[in-house]
């Protein structure tokens, strides 16, 4: 099985490394509980104060712009609670870009490793979920690929909460707006001569940001065969994007990457936001501090619960601790985090909190709902040139240089639909058969992983905006160009629009215990007739030059892949994450199963916020970083400086019932969330999969 995995695409080095260094370092990790002080902004449990304005939980790539943004002012108190540590010996790691794939922190105790329950859309596989456990989060483990979403995306999530929010807080959340954010975020440096000469990358320098606390740039060397990746998808039909950063990502190009120029390591929330400040007597970070539960006070405001603070500890075994929160709590624990944090608290889905042991403090069913991911495979071929894999095992003097050591794979696409469906007459009939699942209630309540009624009605918006706003102008999939494996070229093909929506909640009242993720991966038919397609015109590439000239035979899936049927069987056999779940505190109306508002606070809370991966309402053709950047800014300022006819927020009334969703398909008044073991559902025109028990993942 390895070796399939070490073929097996999905960036999936990431999750088992090819070159297992693992142990290097490692020496130096045992100071787990012993809370190094050195750098100013830590403290120890027993220096903490008793109360700060802000409590952040979650110190991962949201916690730690909101940290730096929050005590600018060196008055405001800010706390964040990280729960891993805080990767200060992990330096040389974390540091080099292209170590991420040969001596990373994932299947480490910096690495959460969650697992999907079996996937019965996806072979009925259980699926790996890596995830930061460390500051900086996931952006201290990640491929550092900086890509940002296509306009109408964002402005689809806007149009999403529009109606029913203030419209100051509303429209913080449209393109133009958060493409100004994701600029502040942002210090843009062209690519060195060398790199520009190699792969030919376009970029356009004014739609970058050029003084903020992220660096992004092109790695500072280019493996000679990046050379082939723009003119090949030109000559597919996929013309180079000359500015894939202004709201238009359709095309090829080369993703500019986290990567500081002037040392060429990762620059990654911690090293951006937090290292460089001078000084400050009012933030302070306490690593290895799990919060347990965010803890109510009996005051009500405006009908709305009031959270006192928070309570941590650094392990099950450890005393759990409290902290007070003057102002606000904030969540920033990701996208599984969050929603683990709010349902340990009482605050989610009734029978949920009911069945774990948790006693309701807030009913708010959306809580770990609309949860949708980035699902990739791809085809891959033996190569007998140089692959970065193949420089970096030769141990030779150039694979052990910062140039070298700087390459992490940055060859991109995005598609539309008519390019995936051969023109716009297939593509407009495959849009009607989307929109005949829609209304037909015998094809789309099978889809809705939960009888409650606002849930229901959230996933039907967010199908809704997909088929009108983003499917006809966004990408639908991602075309990546794979080249860390030894003696393997691979392009992967990653489904950006999913249909297919699942959930995450509890079966245990600790948040030492895992949460249930379960994705229901590939529910919904039209998700893996995408991919089918995907994979298609990507095994079509081998026939085109130049990319045709430095391949020899296809690895995988091979030649007996080739009918629709045999293709899809593929996909739901080998899919899997592109690391993009989201969507878990969804930013939505509360009568759709939304967690917050546009302000970003929690339902029938008056203090706490969530801010990070979780609360995009839609999935995004983009890898997550950027837009989160970008939300996280604007987060800030919305905290600091809250937008003025914003009086009445729309964050009022306490627990939820019925909250006027008539009409539920499901007839469903309670929360009683559906299973996993759904199977998905089948329409005409999709072929039905024997699923092949034999490819699932060995090493779980
Ligand atoms: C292997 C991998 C590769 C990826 N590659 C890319 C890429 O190339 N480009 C890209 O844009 N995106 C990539 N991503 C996705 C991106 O890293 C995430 O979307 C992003 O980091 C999420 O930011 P966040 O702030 O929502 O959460 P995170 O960055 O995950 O931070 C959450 C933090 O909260 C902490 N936390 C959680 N629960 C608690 C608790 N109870 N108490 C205290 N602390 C808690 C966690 O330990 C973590 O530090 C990748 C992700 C992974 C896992
Ligand atoms: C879809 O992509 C093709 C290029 O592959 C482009 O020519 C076409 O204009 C795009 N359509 C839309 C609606 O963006
Ligand atoms: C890289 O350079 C930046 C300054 O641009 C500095 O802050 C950082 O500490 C350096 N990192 C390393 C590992 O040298
Ligand atoms: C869950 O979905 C299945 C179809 O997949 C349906 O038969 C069943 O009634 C649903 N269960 C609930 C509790 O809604
Ligand atoms: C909770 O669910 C997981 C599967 O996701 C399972 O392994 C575990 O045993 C369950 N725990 C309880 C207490 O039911």
């Amino acid at each position: 099985m390895l070796a399939t995995e070490l073929l097996a695409l999905t960036l999936a080095t990431f999750a088992v490394p090819a070159f297992a260094h693992k142990n290097r370092e490692f020496h130096n990790v045992h100071t787990h509980g012993i809370y190094p002080i050195q750098p100013r902004n830590y403290i120890t449990p027993e220096t903490r104060r008793d109360s700060y304005d802000y409590i952040i939980a979650g110190g991962g790539l949201a916690g730690l712009v909101l940290a730096s943004r929050l005590s600018d002012d060196g008055k405001t108190t800010v706390l964040v609670l990280e729960a891993g540590g805080t990767g200060d010996d992990q330096k040389s790691t974390i540091n080099a870009p292209g170590l991420t794939y040969f001596t990373s922190l994932l299947n480490t105790q910096f690495d959460y490793a969650d697992k999907t329950v079996p996937q019965s859309g996806a072979g009925g596989r259980i699926m790996r979920w890596p995830r930061g456990k460390i500051l900086g989060g996931s952006s201290a483990v990640n491929g550092m690929y900086i890509v940002r979403p296509n306009s109408a995306e964002i402005d689809a999530w806007h149009d999403l909460i529009a109606d029913d929010s203030n419209k100051a807080y509303a429209d913080s959340w449209t393109w133009n707006s958060l493409y100004e954010s994701m600029k502040k975020s942002e210090s843009f440096t062209p690519p060195t001569q060398d790199s520009e000469n190699t792969a030919g990358m376009k970029y356009n320098a004014g739609s970058h940001g050029s003084s903020g606390p992220l660096h992004t740039t092109f790695p500072a060397y280019m493996i000679p065969m990046t050379s082939a990746w723009l003119p090949t998808l030109a000559a597919a039909g996929i013309p180079t994007s000359q500015d894939a950063y202004s709201g238009d990502n359709l095309g090829g190009f080369f993703s500019t990457m986290a990567i500081n120029p002037t040392n060429l390591t990762r620059s990654y929330s911690k090293s951006a936001y937090i290292d460089p400040l001078p000084p400050r007597d009012n933030l302070h970070v306490l690593a290895n501090a799990a919060v347990t539960r965010v803890t109510f006070s009996d005051n009500v405001q405006d009908g709305n619960r009031v959270a006192s603070g928070v309570e941590f500890a650094s392990s099950v075994s450890d005393t759990v601790k409290s902290v007070a929160a003057s102002k606000e709590v904030i969540l920033a624990g990701g996208a599984v985090g969050s929603p683990h944090m709010l349902l340990v608290s009482g605050v989610g889905p009734k029978d949920v909190l009911d069945s774990a042991g948790v006693s309701v403090q807030v009913e708010l069913p959306g809580v770990g709902q609309h949860l949708q991911d980035h699902l990739a495979t791809g085809v891959a071929w033996a190569t007998t040139e140089d692959t970065q894999g193949t420089i970096y095992q030769s141990g030779s003097d150039f694979s052990k240089s910062a140039e070298f050591l700087s390459y992490v794979n940055c060859g991109t696409s995005y598609v539309n639909g008519s390019y995936l469906f051969d023109g716009d007459e297939s593509f407009s009939s495959f849009v009607s058969q989307i929109k005949a699942t829609f209304n037909d209630p015998t094809t789309l309540n099978p889809l809705i992983p939960s009888t409650d009624s606002a849930v229901a009605e959230g996933y039907k918006a967010i199908y809704q905006s997909y088929v009108d706003k983003i499917i006809p102008k966004a990408g639908m999939i991602e075309i990546l160009f794979s080249l860390n494996t030894p003696g393997v070229i691979t392009v992967q093909t990653a489904l950006q629009t999913p249909l297919s929506q699942g959930r995450l909640y509890i079966n245990s009242s600790s948040i030492f215990d895992p949460p249930v993720i379960d994705p229901w991966y590939l529910s919904h038919p039209a998700d893996v007739v995408v991919l089918r397609q995907a994979l298609k015109k990507v095994r079509s590439f081998s026939q085109l030059s130049p990319l045709k000239e430095l391949l020899g035979e296809e690895t995988r899936p091979g030649p007996s892949v080739q009918t629709d049927e045999d293709w899809e069987n593929y996909a739901r056999n080998n899919v899997n994450t592109e690391f993009h779940p989201g969507c878990t505190c969804a930013m939505l109306p509360k009568n759709k199963g939304g967690v917050v508002d546009a302000s970003l606070k929690v339902y029938g809370t008056s203090n706490v916020r969530v801010i990070d991966g979780s609360v995009f309402p839609l999935s995004m053709s983009a890898h997550l970083m950027a837009p989160i950047y970008g939300m996280a800014e604007k987060a800030a300022e919305i905290i600091l400086n809250p937008p003025t006819s914003s009086s009445s927020s729309s964050s009022s009334g306490g627990s939820s019932t019925g909250t006027g969703a008539n009409g539920s398909p499901t007839g469903g008044s309670n929360n009683n969330n559906n299973n996993s073991g759904a199977a998905p559902v089948r329409a005409s025109w999709v072929v039905v999969v024997g699923l092949v028990a034999g490819v699932l993942l060995s090493s779980l």
